[in-house]
């Protein structure tokens, strides 16, 4: 019994995000470019995106909040320019490495939102 509980924990753990991988893949110009648009707090840092609001102020949505909107932002407003990093419909002069192919994977996804998640914390 307390064999499968071990197997369940590491089974759920395994899934789930990772703060420290969120965190560097936001400051990855190369694969995020979330701070090209977003700054990281209110108070704005050198160097970071003032196109859209600060990552700071999404901590108070919910995990399935964040995911829905970084894996597709035209559900909530059809003109964003945020690029759908999980959806691969409807875009135009992707090039050929990128088609057919979503920008960030689901464990990529998991691992910003549990980073997210903890901007907003004293
Ligand atoms: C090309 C610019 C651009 C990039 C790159 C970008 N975003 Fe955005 N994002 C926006 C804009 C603009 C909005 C405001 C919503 C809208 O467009 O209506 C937004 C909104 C959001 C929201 C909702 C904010 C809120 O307070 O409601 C989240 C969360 C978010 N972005 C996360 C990300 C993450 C994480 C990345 C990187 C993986 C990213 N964005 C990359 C432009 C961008």
């Amino acid at each position: 019994m307390r064999a499968l509980l071990a197997l369940a924990v590491v089974a759920t753990s395994a899934q789930a995000g990772d703060i420290e991988r969120g965190r560097a893949l936001v400051a990855d110009r190369t694969q995020s470019l979330c701070l090209l648009c977003h700054a990281l707090t209110a108070a704005g840092d050198p160097n970071q995106g003032n196109l859209a609001p600060p990552l700071s102020a999404a901590a108070r949505l919910t995990p399935a909040e964040l995911r829905e909107r970084i894996a597709d932002m035209r559900r909530f407003n059809p003109a964003t320019v945020m690029p759908p990093f999980r959806s691969t419909e409807g875009l135009r002069d992707v090039a050929p490495a990128w088609q057919g192919r979503a920008a960030l994977t689901e464990q990529q996804l998991d691992d910003l939102v549990a980073y997210l998640g903890t901007l907003g914390r004293p």
